[in-house]
């Protein structure tokens, strides 16, 4: 566990600007976006440079809902491929930008339409939930889809007992506890950045600061979950915070980007990220693909944009639409 906060952990490896130009380059994003009249998403995990440019920033359920509520035609979506899939799905009318294609998901890739199918035969039946964190095809054989901040209000919303839920395994587990008048099956996918995470690191952290709050998100596996205090999605993080004014200190076992809004949010506070292995914070490299130069170059010359095939769009949009109509689980 680390016990520094977010300014004293060693920086991951990936491209960073001096102050000088990092100022410029923020100036030339900002003035481009007003200019093409588009909006800048960023999600919970991504740079603090990038963040800090992005008129929105969010949880996947927020960054999905902002996308259908803001009348720009343009988005510039600071988050992975399956999320900006997922706004041009929602919003097949507006473009939608990924400042880099290599922004992709391993849990995402952790299901094919086709291993989705096998499973779909191997347990008949089932209504199938499946997690945001996933292609479009795998969605469009889905019958509603989830994120980790309404899983468990999506999961009650079906009349159906029997459930598949795809493709993350900690989070299915998780929510089956919540839910155990369901019965669910859980596909075998996980988040390697949460995944490798372990309760022995946070009893560790705990041992360290005994009065620190343990926040974590629900793709951490059981163990981890075992000694949080607050599980919740990224966004639902500044919610858990303000449930405990007492408290000065939060471990926080999910992806190190979140704790910026985090800090700003709440000045006052000290909030230490989980560290996976030695000394070595949460860190998603896909979500940290999208740097502030290829933010520039996505507002400037319009790439990358994000397509997807109409008739699997159509089917996809039912599942991501059922769940958009769920209320978030608190
Ligand atoms: P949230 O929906 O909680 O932001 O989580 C997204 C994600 O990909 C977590 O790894």
């Amino acid at each position: 566990m680390s016990t520094g906060t977010l300014e004293r952990i060693a920086p991951p490896a990936y491209a960073q600007v001096d102050e000088e130009r990092e100022v410029s380059l923020k100036q030339e994003i900002r003035s481009l976006a007003s200019e093409r009249q588009a909006i800048i998403l960023a999600h919970n995990y991504q740079l603090p440079e990038v963040q800090d440019v992005a008129d929105f920033v969010g949880d996947s359920l927020g960054l999905a809902l902002e996308a259908q509520r803001d009348p720009r035609q343009t988005i510039v979506f600071c988050g992975v491929h399956f999320m900006a899939e997922s706004a041009k799905i929602l919003n097949p009318g507006k473009r939608v930008l990924l400042p880099s294609l290599a922004a992709g998901c391993s849990l995402s890739d952790s299901i094919t339409a086709d291993s989705l199918e096998d499973w779909k035969q191997r347990y008949p039946g089932r209504a199938v939930v499946t997690y945001v964190n996933s292609s479009a095809e795998v969605k469009a054989q889905s019958d509603i889809c989830c994120t980790s901040a309404n899983a468990v209000s999506v999961i009650r919303s079906l009349s159906q007992r029997k459930i598949l839920f795809t493709p993350d395994r900690n989070l299915g587990r998780w929510v089956a506890r919540q839910v155990p008048e369901k019965d669910i099956v859980i596909y075998d996918g996980c988040c390697p950045t949460h995944d490798v995470l372990r309760g022995s690191d946070v009893g560790a952290g705990k041992r360290e600061r005994p009065d620190a709050v343990v926040i974590a998100h629900p793709e951490c596996r059981e163990d981890v979950l075992a000694l949080a205090d607050e599980i919740c999605s990224t966004t639902g993080m500044h919610a858990a915070v303000a449930r405990h004014p007492e408290a000065k200190t939060f471990l926080i076992a999910t992806e190190w980007g979140l704790v910026h809004q985090l800090k700003k949010r709440f000045p006052d506070k000290t909030f230490i990220v989980a560290d996976g292995c030695i000394g070595c914070r949460l860190h998603c490299p896909y979500m940290k693909m999208n740097d502030l130069e290829a933010v520039l170059r996505c507002v400037r010359e319009d790439r990358f944009e994000i397509r997807v095939d109409p008739a699997v769009a159509s089917r996809a949009r039912i599942a991501l639409e059922r769940m958009m109509a769920v209320p978030r689980d608190r």
